[in-house]
């Protein structure tokens, strides 16, 4: 049985997905989720699930131990970011080396990096006129948006998108994707 912990940031719609995906699975349990706001939707979705929830705090994750004993203390095997927003310090890349997956909503190389976040994502591909855009699932190295990827999955943009109407696209390719993609890595 692997354990995973999610690291989330907001309403945690892909939390909620892999939740449930995972729920019943004899490989993989959702032993965890992080998240570095006290306020954030996924934290309730996570007491929904009855899964133990962690809130960081910036100092001790960028200039201290980064959680380590944390979560060390829940045996987690894998970290999966989804929708989180802060850099992965150091501390991390090593303890959990080429065991950090994260999504992103956009077609890296392009439209990534810091900043590139949730809608600033969608506004920037549709300023720039592109008429395709779609999800990337990567490894997470030192660099944002940057490790090696996994998989990618595409959708149009239409000339009359808004940011909102784009993420509800690239939303539902996530929810689609995502819990599948993490399965297949984990388990071979
Ligand atoms: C997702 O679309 C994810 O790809 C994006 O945040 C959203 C979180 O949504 N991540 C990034 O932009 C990372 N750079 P959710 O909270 O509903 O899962």
């Amino acid at each position: 049985m692997k354990r995973i912990a999610i690291f989330a940031s907001g309403t945690g719609s892909n939390a909620e997905k892999i939740l449930a995906y995972f729920k019943d699975s004899a490989d993989i349990k959702i032993a965890l989720i992080v998240s570095n706001k006290p306020d954030a939707g996924v934290l309730q979705i996570a007491n929904r699930h009855k899964v133990p929830t962690l809130v960081i705090e910036r100092e001790a994750f960028f200039k201290g131990d980064g959680y380590v004993p944390q979560l060390e203390a829940h045996q987690i095997d894998w970290i999966i970011l989804a929708g989180f927003l802060w850099k992965i310090p150091t501390t991390l890349l090593k303890g959990w080396e080429k065991r950090i997956i994260n999504i992103h909503p956009a077609l890296l190389p392009k439209y990534g990096g810091k900043g590139m976040y949730g809608n600033a994502v969608h506004t920037a591909v549709i300023q720039a006129g592109e008429t395709s855009s779609g999800i990337t699932i990567h490894f997470v190295d030192e660099h944002y948006d940057h490790g090696a990827i996994i998989f990618q999955a595409t959708c149009s943009v239409f000339p009359t998108d808004t940011p909102e109407a784009l993420a509800t696209r690239i939303h539902a390719l996530e929810h689609k994707h995502f819990p599948r993609v993490i399965e297949q890595v984990i388990t071979t």
